[in-house]
């Protein structure tokens, strides 16, 4: 309404009369969408003070370009510069030579810093290290952008545990630096989740060993909040949750400074086994086991959210949690994420709906319930259309909002027809446990972002990031990160040219090939398949490994070797450098899929010659792997481990935050329950978990071959347990935070001994081989 009153009365009038009179002809949820949602989305964002903003949107850019150029850049702040529920910034340079942003929220004026760099000054900033380099006179410049919807949204419930478990300050504060430069006006902040809990479970006079054996350990907390787990990794220690506390004030009042709303957990109805001895009278579930995860570790209970306890320990948590941290009064809860509901009826359904809502309601007013739209795929039997909108539609038609968690892939805006009103964001999940291994959809998100904002009705209020692990594959994020403004799709040749130009500071032919052909290749994936990074180096050894790409392998090792060409114009780059890292471990990640497929058919065969030379050949591939993993800053476990145990402030939780640390990313459980879903091409997990593996099982194949015998597989997944994956978890040895060796010099002698020239290449592009 402040925004009519500015206009003036009779502008206002009109643009009524317009309404009302559009209204008429347009579908009616077209209207409805922006009435309804300015209505009940309208409060969430920024209330921190335009100079507060400005301030924080100046420090991040002399974080980022230093004291004295940061200068140059003058950031202004004017709410009133773009339409109301989008953001807009504007920039032009002054005669003074300065360039002047002016943004509606400070993550807008963040965000023109990044656009005038990146489009004007052939910067670019990434999760892999950053590329600025100024040129001497500032670009000429006027433009203004306004983003194309309310949100844009970042993270996942799970990247907290795949990537920023050991996160400090620093790390956050880089981060979300990324998050203002990117646009992302709306986040996850879950940190210290466990310290609010501990605390009210010592309120309802849980023990300490009740509390312990709920509570998981640090690089399990997503799937302890989830109800998949409990206790495994744990317990967690006093200093544990003062540090998470201390760190998410740093990281709330950060994202609040620059105007970034953080997105707060709310109960979903997961409790401790001792809600039982507490409250024998409430309705509670055992929740069914998660992976084979034994009773120990599984199985919390699911507290009814039609019970009236439901609404007492909901209220209480989110009271607590918003007396320590305040509120921007939009809550994550995900009750049914991989667990089904007790029952289908849609009356149910419906009152479930109602009761979790009912509970943030009362402790806020102003509360929006966002929700994680993972069920609808997980459990795609379960929740038919009927069942999906009585649940969407038991809570007031724009106090929910919805991630469409995977649109890229499985986006269910369309089946449940915009979700029934309940307004939803467009996200792009992509990762899977965090594993390396090069893949995108750049065509689908550059067309299907635009697709469902303009369908029939579309509630689509935003589009977001909901990786479950960062710090690979950047340049997809990148490109979906530009859906936020751009009106249309782009020319994706031009942009991969344009990628490769920034990210190694200058146009080199070779890189640009390498880049364009990656883009229609490696990251034009349009199939439906999952991608889980799965592939014959980091599954477990077996003789029934199927793997399978959508591009020809050929084509990738003749672009390889063009990429290589790239080091005499760009080899001092640090982008370069880690790309040619990245490369090279995906060209043999895939020669290992290849030698896979000669060692299995010598071992048919019977051929022992054959299969010994084709085995150790493998076996040398692991260590060319390791060597150029090891000459890469961000490929080292060293890093990894080595933060975990920053963390600690004794022995005991060094070692702990250690088995976290190692557990996670192999065997993930005690006994492999999901084993390497989470997987690191990494030095050092290469050296002396991946490669064992395959040493032990291709040992036992020749030994089978040579005295006839048949293969015991059960006895040799025992052994690779008990001598390779197990003891890799629990030992302490301390391994590199330091590369070692030159990139590039490694990656030429690996490229030299496994590509051969002449093996032909020019076969179609998009083909899928089994
Ligand atoms: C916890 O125990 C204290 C002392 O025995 C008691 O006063 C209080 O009511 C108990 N709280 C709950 C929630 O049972
Ligand atoms: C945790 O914080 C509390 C309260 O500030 C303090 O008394 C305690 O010493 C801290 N403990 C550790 C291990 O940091
Ligand atoms: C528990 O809740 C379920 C689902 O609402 C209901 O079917 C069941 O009857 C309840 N059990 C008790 C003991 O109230
Ligand atoms: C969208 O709605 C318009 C008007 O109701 C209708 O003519 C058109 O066919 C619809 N398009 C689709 C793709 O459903
Ligand atoms: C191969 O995989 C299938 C399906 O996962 C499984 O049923 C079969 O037992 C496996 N065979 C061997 C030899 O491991
Ligand atoms: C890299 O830097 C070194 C030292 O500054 C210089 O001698 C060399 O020419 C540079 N190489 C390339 C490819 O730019
Ligand atoms: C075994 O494999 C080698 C190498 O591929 C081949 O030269 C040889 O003929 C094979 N031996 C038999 C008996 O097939
Ligand atoms: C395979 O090994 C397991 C474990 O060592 C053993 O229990 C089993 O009897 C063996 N099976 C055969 C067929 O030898």
């Amino acid at each position: 309404m402040l925004k009519f009153i500015r206009m003036g009365a009779t502008v206002a009038l009109w643009l009524q009369l317009f309404i009302v009179i559009f209204g008429l002809f347009v579908s009616s949820s077209q209207c409805h969408k922006l009435d309804a949602f300015q209505a009940t989305l309208g409060h969430i964002r920024s209330r921190t003070s335009p100079e507060i903003q400005t301030k924080a949107a100046k420090d991040v850019a002399e974080r980022l370009l230093g004291k004295e150029i940061s200068k140059l850049f003058i950031m202004i702040l004017d709410t009133d510069l773009g339409p109301v529920g989008k953001d807009t910034f504007k920039i032009i340079k002054n005669p003074l030579g300065e360039i002047e942003i002016r943004g509606t929220s400070g993550v807008a004026i963040t965000w023109g810093l990044h656009y005038y760099l990146k489009n004007y000054c052939n910067v670019h900033i990434s999760w892999d290290g950053a590329q600025i380099t100024l040129p001497n006179t500032l670009p000429e410049v006027r433009v203004k952008i306004t983003s194309n919807d309310r949100f844009r949204y970042y993270q996942n419930v799970c990247t907290v545990g795949y990537s920023s478990t050991w996160w400090q300050w620093k790390q956050w504060e880089r981060n979300i630096d990324w998050m203002a430069l990117n646009g992302i006006n709306l986040a996850l902040a879950f940190t210290a989740q466990e310290a609010i809990w501990q605390r009210l479970y010592r309120e309802l006079n849980l023990t300490k060993e009740e509390i312990d054996e709920h509570l998981g350990g640090p690089a399990f907390l997503p799937w302890t909040r989830m109800g998949n787990i409990r206790g495994f990794g744990g317990p967690l220690s006093t200093n544990w949750h003062n540090r998470t506390i201390r760190l998410q004030h740093q990281i709330l009042r950060r994202m609040r400074d620059l105007g970034i709303v953080p997105v707060l957990p709310a109960f979903a109805g997961h409790v401790p086994r001792a809600f039982v001895r507490l409250f024998p009278n409430a309705n509670m579930t055992k929740i069914d086991p998660w992976n084979q995860f034994e009773d120990k570790y599984c199985c919390p209970y699911l507290l009814e959210p039609t019970d009236p306890l439901f609404h007492i320990i909901g209220e209480k948590f989110l009271r607590m949690y918003i007396d320590e941290f305040g509120t921007d009064h939009i809550y994550n809860c995900d009750t049914f994420n991989e667990n089904e509901p007790g029952s289908t009826e849609l009356i149910y359904l419906r009152n479930v709906g109602h009761a979790i809502f009912s509970a943030m309601n009362a402790v806020d007013p102003k509360a929006i319930w966002l929700m994680q739209a993972w069920l609808f795929v997980h459990d795609f039997i379960f929740w038919t259309e009927s069942r999906a909108k009585s649940f969407l539609t038991s809570v007031p038609t724009g106090r929910m909002l919805i991630l469409d968690l995977q649109s890229e892939q499985f986006p269910q805006y369309g089946r449940l027809k915009s979700y029934y009103g309940q307004p939803f964001i467009w996200c792009m999940l992509h990762n899977f446990g965090g594993t390396l291994g090069m893949f995108g959809s750049a065509q689908i998100i550059n067309q299907r972002t635009f697709e469902g904002r303009n369908m029939n009705g579309s509630t689509m209020v935003g589009t977001g990031l909901t990786p479950e692990g960062i710090n690979q594959n950047y340049v997809i994020y990148e490109l979906m990160n530009e859906m936020a403004y751009r009106h249309e799709p782009v020319d994706l040749d031009a942009w991969f040219n344009n990628y490769a130009t920034r990210r190694y500071g200058a146009w080199n032919e070779y890189a640009v090939a390498t880049w364009q052909y990656l883009g229609r290749t490696v990251y034009n994936f349009i199939g439906a398949q999952k991608i889980r990074g799965h592939y014959v180096i980091t599954r477990r050894p077996s003789l029934n490994i199927s793997s399978w790409v959508w591009y020809d392998r050929k084509n990738f090792y003749s672009m390889w070797n063009v990429f290589l060409k790239a080091r005499y114009g760009r080899g001092n780059s640090t982008l370069y450098r880690h790309d040619v890292v990245d490369i090279t471990r995906q060209a043999l990640q895939l020669k290992a899929d290849d030698l896979y497929m000669i060692v299995l058919d010598s071992y048919k065969k019977k051929n022992i010659t054959s299969f010994r030379s084709s085995a150790s050949t493998l076996l040398e591939l692991f260590d060319d792997l390791e060597s150029i993993l090891a000459s890469g800053n961000n490929f080292l476990l060293g890093t990894w481990l080595s933060q975990a145990k920053d963390m600690a402030i004794d022995e005991e939780e060094r070692r702990s935050y250690e088995y976290n640390a190692k557990n996670q990313i192999t065997l993930w459980g005690p006994n492999g329950e999901i084993r390497d879903y989470a997987n690191k091409q990494w030095s050092g997990v290469i050296a002396d978990y991946f490669k064992p593996r395959w040493e032990l099982f291709l040992n036992a194949l020749e030994i089978s071959l040579v005295q006839r015998t048949k293969l015991n597989t059960t006895e040799i997944n025992n052994r690779i347990f008990h001598e390779v994956e197990r003891p890799f978890t629990f030992s302490t040895k301390l391994y590199p935070v330091e590369p070692k060796g030159d990139t590039i010099d490694i990656a030429m002698k690996i490229i030299s001994k496994w590509y051969n020239e002449e093996t032909p290449s020019l076969s179609s592009s998009n083909t899928k081989t089994c």
